[in-house]
């Protein structure tokens, strides 16, 4: 397959499937008629065996002419509650609801990859499964996915995140660490309220969160190796209810991101150390809740070779970016941990058509002439995987 020819057949097709997409979002476990969306433009092609888990999850499945391994692409499907400033004339049409993370650009680009796969079934050797995944923003899509069955049979995983730091045209492929676990946390803090004019009568608990908030901070800075990196970021801190009574109980909720276990095992453990301690010295009593949300997502380097060398066909040896790992969480993660896989960071910026805004933001969009690159990518790293 001649990567020039294909762009130019299925260019126009990616981009329109990206407006239809971003006009329409749907927010984490109700992507409803984006499943719906992706299983009409699916059904047009026999020779693709569709099924749907979670259930607005969207799997198909596409055997090749001769036998084979087996390698799963995937993209996940969800938009986030954001109100889009934009005035394009594919602006969001459900208030307070975007695609404000970019995954309509993934849907466009790995629904034609299976279009592509599809179309040329003759050329290709083994099975590709294609991963439509809900719920990613919430964190739990891609075990859902797993536990109805998505990996089963699987040899390897591919899948990318579009990234608006990254020029439009280049992609990011590199093996190890590339994004970091993401975890939870809730301290609750329990003292004795009272009049604030008598605190010799009560157990403050603004003091105990205080300190607790600054101590926590050493976690990072005196308890991990400096050789790796992690962030402990309290999110939020509450404590007491009125500005003349004593406050009896104040919490403290954030995230730990990190890049490996031991790292993630020595916060977690010291975090509750801390805030007993803590709590204790202030005449309190603490209360941690700890939460595992995420892996990192760490790229073997075998299938982040293949990746690499599919994107290098398609973009040409330019295309090829060096991007350091972020802190930012993905639940790809999940999948990487039950077979070998890449994760790949597809740039999409080009201020010339205002794509330079971050993630999560109600501005944030994309330079779609590159997203049919990012299609074949996908399809070419099938290919050469398999
Ligand atoms: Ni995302």
């Amino acid at each position: 397959m001649n990567s020039a020819q294909l762009a130019a057949q299925w260019e126009d097709q990616v981009i329109a499937t990206r407006r239809y997409l971003h006009q329409h979002p749907e927010l984490s476990g109700h992507e409803v008629n984006t499943a719906a969306y992706i299983v009409e433009q699916l059904s047009k092609y026999p020779n693709l065996e569709l099924s749907r888990p979670c259930p607005t999850g969207v799997v198909a499945v596409l055997h090749g002419a001769k036998p084979g391994r087996t390698v799963a692409a995937r993209c996940d499907i969800d938009a986030l509650p954001v109100q889009e400033v934009d005035d394009s004339p594919y602006k969001s049409v459900t208030p307070g609801v975007m695609h404000a993370c970019g995954h309509d650009n993934h849907i466009a680009m790995l629904l034609t990859a299976a279009k592509i796969l599809a179309a040329n079934r003759h050329e290709l050797r083994g099975t590709v499964k294609v991963l439509f995944q809900p719920s990613e923003e919430v964190g739990i899509g891609a075990l859902d996915m797993i536990e109805d069955g998505a990996l089963e049979g699987v040899d390897a995983a591919f899948g990318m995140h579009v990234w608006p730091e990254l020029a439009s045209g280049r992609v990011s492929l590199e093996p190890g660490p590339r994004m970091a676990s993401t975890d939870r946390f809730r301290i609750d803090i329990q003292g004795k309220g009272g009049h604030a004019a008598a605190p010799h009568l009560c157990v403050d608990a603004t003091p105990a969160a205080a300190f607790l908030a600054v101590n926590l901070q050493t976690l990072v800075s005196r308890s991990i190796s400096p050789a790796s990196s992690a962030v402990l970021t309290i999110g939020s801190l509450h404590s007491g209810s009125r500005w003349n009574v004593t406050s009896g109980s104040a919490y403290l909720e954030g995230t730990v991101r990190c890049f490996d276990e031991e790292t993630r095992k020595t916060i977690r453990e010291g975090m509750k150390r801390m805030a007993d301690r803590v709590a204790a010295a202030h005449g309190c009593t603490a209360e941690t809740t700890y939460t595992w949300l995420s892996d990192a997502v760490i790229n073997d380097p075998a299938i982040t070779a293949v990746a690499a060398g599919a994107a290098a066909e398609v973009l040409g040896p330019d295309g090829l970016a060096s991007v350091p790992p972020t802190l930012v969480g993905e639940d790809f993660a999940v999948i990487m941990h039950r077979v070998p896989s890449a994760f790949g960071f597809f740039g999409i910026r080009n201020e010339a058509v205002k794509a330079a805004f971050p993630l999560h933001t109600d501005r944030c969009t994309s330079d779609e002439s590159g997203l049919i690159g990012g299609a074949l990518i996908f399809v070419k790293t099938a290919y050469n995987f398999l």
